[in-house]
């Protein structure tokens, strides 16, 4: 066969190849649910189905953000919330984006000591048990400016699933009996032998929330105005002030909403459309990522010691400067461009070398304790008219404060440990913060929430988010990297094996037997710290990825109850 002749032979065995596998046709082995139109992930089945079903009644994926964070506050208590706040980002399905912020807010009788003695030390315990760890709560006002500008079906038609799940009650599955076992000390330590959780639930028990059924109503009725001006704010400032808070109710009229512009940066192929200050979540990732961008992520392996050595680098220098520069921008004055310039994130990570790890006290000083992560909860939502919204939500510690209002039936966020109490102190993340992150009237605690959006050649690709406290980061950054490098499933990216390192304390934390002994001293091999003890699971991420032929995957944690449901 001469040259011609061949050419054309094996220009026509491509197309017979292209034409048995077109390029639609996809594996669904160890994928997650595949739906054609829309879908919710979330940390219960309750809230996913409530959420989906305002898609199925026409609504759209901002009607599913009202029923699905509603519903959450009722089937998971651990962190869904009426009494805290959260982060949304969305994008439309014409490709424009932007971001809610409705993050709990500093009392305006808060001050910068007021965690401290007079010693000035840090008084254990008050940022983040009880009625002074409170912040100004966020969640309804967050979900009724959605709603108001973003959503389409009657708020009535919204919230009365929501009701009705509250009346009929949610079974206790094995993780919640668990979970609620071991928090009731510490939620009648604060709440009082008496309040509801103070019973004992066990797993296959339905729990009703009467209360929280009628503050529910109240809400549909009267809108808005009832959580921050009207009787139930009346009520609940009484409750918080009995029991030694310092909310006002004109903190409480005073609160909003705010629209904030995302985060949004380019790695390799893919654009990230992330959140922006008061949360850490975008400006970091975006650093780790910049910083990881000249590495051939793919050829080193996925979690090799290589692997865990150049993600581990970036981290500890972003989470350096998270530490330092970052707060509530209508504060403090916030870097991001020079934060998130190619140049500057290049030079950073300069003096990284693969023979020997960089010390963080090198980086950057201080001694301090990791301390378990808590709970916070995530859900992706993509509708079938092609809108996505990414929300992570929370109270900050598991059930918040431990102080649950009877009266209302919800608990209190403990949101205020996510200031700086004292610069040079760690949070009950282990997080250090500086200035930027102090205390003040009206200011919203800088958080490490990173509800995220990514699109490849201008489409959506994926919703992803999690829980984690100063986790969540990395968890999402490894998320994306799992797909976006390792073209792995929605579903094998999200249950992956994870490690996080945070800059101090100088250690990778490693998910307990995600990591082979060999991998581990290796590292040590080159000076890095590992935790071996007793490692919290890192993350429990919630995703949506779109397939090439255009169907939804959904990745639904296998560390907790989640659960994807679509169309
Ligand atoms: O905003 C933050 O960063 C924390 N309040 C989040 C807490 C959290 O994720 C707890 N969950 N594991």
């Amino acid at each position: 066969m001469n040259s011609k002749l061949s050419s054309i032979f094996i220009f026509c065995i491509l197309i017979l190849l292209a034409g048995c596998n077109p390029t639609d046709q996809i594996s669904y082995e160890e994928r997650g649910l595949i739906a054609e139109y829309a879908m919710v992930v979330s940390a219960r089945e309750e809230a996913s189905k409530i959420g989906l079903l305002m898609m199925q009644q026409g609504g759209n994926a901002f009607d599913a953000m009202v029923a699905t964070e509603l519903a959450l506050a009722v089937a998971y208590p651990f962190a869904g919330n009426l009494g805290g706040g959260g982060f949304m980002v969305y994008r439309l399905a014409d490709g424009k984006s932007g971001t809610i912020d409705y993050r709990e807010r500093a009392p305006m009788a808060a001050h910068r000591d007021m965690y401290l003695d007079e010693n000035g030390e840090v008084i254990p315990g008050l940022s983040t048990m009880g009625a002074l760890a409170v912040g100004i709560p966020g969640t309804i006002a967050g979900v009724f400016e959605v709603h108001r500008k973003l959503g389409s079906l009657p708020i009535e038609d919204i919230l009365a699933p929501v009701i009705e799940l509250a009346e009929k009650g949610v079974v206790v599955t094995e993780k919640q009996a668990q979970r609620l076992a071991g928090y009731r000390e510490s939620i009648v330590k604060v709440s009082g032998e008496n309040t509801f959780f103070a019973q004992v639930f066990d797993e296959n028990d339905t729990i009703k929330y009467a209360a929280l059924a009628e503050t529910l109503r109240r809400i549909s009725r009267n809108g808005s105005d009832e959580f921050y001006k009207g009787e139930t704010a009346r009520r609940l400032v009484k409750f918080l002030q009995e029991k030694g808070g310092i909310i006002t109710l004109e903190d409480l009229s005073a609160y909003e909403a705010q629209w904030r512009d995302p985060i949004q940066f380019s790695y390799k192929d893919i654009n990230i459309i992330s959140m922006a200050p008061p949360s850490s979540g975008g400006v970091t990732l975006s650093q780790i990522l910049g910083m990881i961008e000249e590495f051939d992520l793919k050829s080193v392996g996925h979690n090799s010691p290589d692997y865990i050595q150049v993600l581990t680098e970036a981290e500890r220098r972003a989470y350096a400067d998270r530490n330092y520069y970052l707060g509530d921008p209508d504060f403090v004055q916030v870097p991001v461009e020079v934060l998130l310039d190619k140049a500057y994130l290049k030079n950073r990570i300069s003096n990284f070398n693969f023979d020997q790890a960089t010390l963080s006290s090198d980086v950057s000083h201080g001694h301090i304790q990791f301390i378990e992560s808590e709970e916070t909860t995530h859900y992706s939502i993509i509708d079938q008219f092609g809108n996505a919204a990414a929300v992570t939500t929370t109270l900050n510690g598991a059930y918040g404060s431990k102080l649950y209002c009877d009266d209302l039936g919800f608990f209190l966020n403990n949101e205020m440990d996510d200031f700086s109490a004292k610069t040079g102190v760690p949070n009950m993340f282990g997080l250090i913060g500086a200035d930027a992150n102090a205390i003040a009237p009206g200011k919203r605690m800088l958080s490490s929430m990173t509800p995220t959006i990514v699109e490849k050649n201008g489409e959506l690709l994926m919703v992803v988010g999690t829980p984690g406290g100063s986790t969540i980061i990395t968890s999402v950054l490894q998320t994306i990297l799992n797909v976006a490098e390792f073209e792995m499933t929605m579903q094998q990216a999200v249950d992956a094996p994870r490690f996080h390192h945070q800059w101090l304390p100088d250690h990778i934390n490693f998910e307990p037997e995600g990591f082979t002994k060999a991998t581990l001293e290796k590292l040590k091999s080159k000076g890095y710290n590992t935790n071996e003890g007793y490692t919290p699971i890192l993350g429990k991420v919630d995703a949506i990825l779109v397939l090439p032929n255009g169907k939804l995957e959904g990745g639904a944690d296998k560390r907790g109850d989640d659960k994807a449901i679509g169309f």
